[in-house]
């Protein structure tokens, strides 16, 4: 019987980003609160014919095809790196696998995409290798440590919900869930961004301040919510992208309780009361030639499917 193994994993924003200042590794320590959202790319393994190594196949159908066609398909895709490390760990050899990605979050748009499908990678092979060679399935915390090492939001990705990341982002404390479903509003840029070139700006900027304590936090409404989004990333984002001020004050004027630049961006969040406001907010950016998709969070980590 062939093995078909399906799993998903969400996007990510970040309601909070504290960034401080770059460290001797080249990497910013973040405290970072993370909210997944219902906006998950799903992945589907199978074997591959012997010796085909892996191959990947990537389709969507909501995203404009850039995203489609700028994913990796050789080794550099963090999936080929998460499954090496994986069978790395068991001491066996990369095996042969055919992988379908259906892609839903923006490539490069700092929503965790690549981080994602490392994450599903991970849940996926752990179950093939259960499946296939007998192997203990690790657990999350586990798959956590082999991927924080090749993505500072694989981790994230894994446990899904809300949390706190720090050291790099990929050290997660989870928090309880939110007890309301927040509405979001992501306006895709029609570039990516490369995240060391966020940091890099946000070095010259020199803009670091202390951390807060996140751990106490109590948030028992989007507006709460909207009240504490504060990201340090976004100063260096507008001035690699200034047109993007203008997006996140017009997301403002348009009823949204807050709008933020998402991670490094480009991806702009805007977080609203209503689903309804949301959605016709939506409607009318994208009339504008502004594209704009809409979700919720919180949502689940990366897990199988059936
Ligand atoms: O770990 P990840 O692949 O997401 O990091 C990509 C790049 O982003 C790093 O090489 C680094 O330049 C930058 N980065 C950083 N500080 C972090 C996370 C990422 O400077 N906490």
């Amino acid at each position: 019987m062939t093995t078909l193994i399906r799993t998903s994993a969400p996007a990510k924003v970040n309601l909070v980003f504290e960034v401080g200042a770059i460290q001797a590794d080249g990497y910013h320590p973040v405290n970072s609160l993370f909210l997944a959202l219902n906006l998950r790319e799903e992945l589907t393994l199978a074997a591959g014919d012997t010796g085909s190594g892996i191959s990947i196949y990537v389709h969507g159908d909501t995203l404009p095809d850039r995203h489609i066609q700028a994913v990796p398909t050789d080794d550099t895709n963090l999936v080929y790196k998460v499954a090496h490390a994986l069978a790395a760990h068991h001491g066996l050899a990369t095996p042969d696998l055919q992988l379908d990605i259906h892609k839903r979050i923006p490539v490069a748009g700092g929503m965790a995409g690549g981080s994602s499908d490392a994450a599903a990678m991970l849940v996926a092979l752990n179950e093939f290798f259960f499946q296939e060679n007998g192997i203990s399935k690790l657990s999350t915390d586990e798959l956590a440590r082999l991927g924080a090492s090749l993505g500072s939001d694989i981790p994230f990705c894994l446990y899904g919900g809300l949390a706190i990341g720090t050291n790099r982002g990929e050290q997660i404390q989870e928090l309880p869930d939110l007890q309301f479903e927040s509405n979001w509003l992501l306006c895709i840029s029609s570039q990516g961004l490369s995240t060391p070139l966020v940091f890099h700006r946000f070095d010259e900027l020199d803009l670091f301040h202390e951390f807060s304590d996140l751990s106490a936090l109590q948030i028992n409404s989007s507006e709460e919510l909207a009240n504490l989004m504060t990201n340090d990333l976004e100063p260096a984002t507008f001035s690699l992208m200034p047109a993007l001020t203008g997006l996140k004050s017009k997301l403002e004027e348009l009823g949204a309780l807050k709008a933020m630049v998402s991670g490094s961006g480009p991806t702009v969040a805007a977080l609203f009361e209503s689903r309804g406001r949301c959605e016709d907010v939506a409607r009318l950016l994208n009339s504008e030639g502004i594209f704009a998709l809409t979700s919720t969070g919180p949502s689940a980590g990366a897990r199988l499917e059936a």
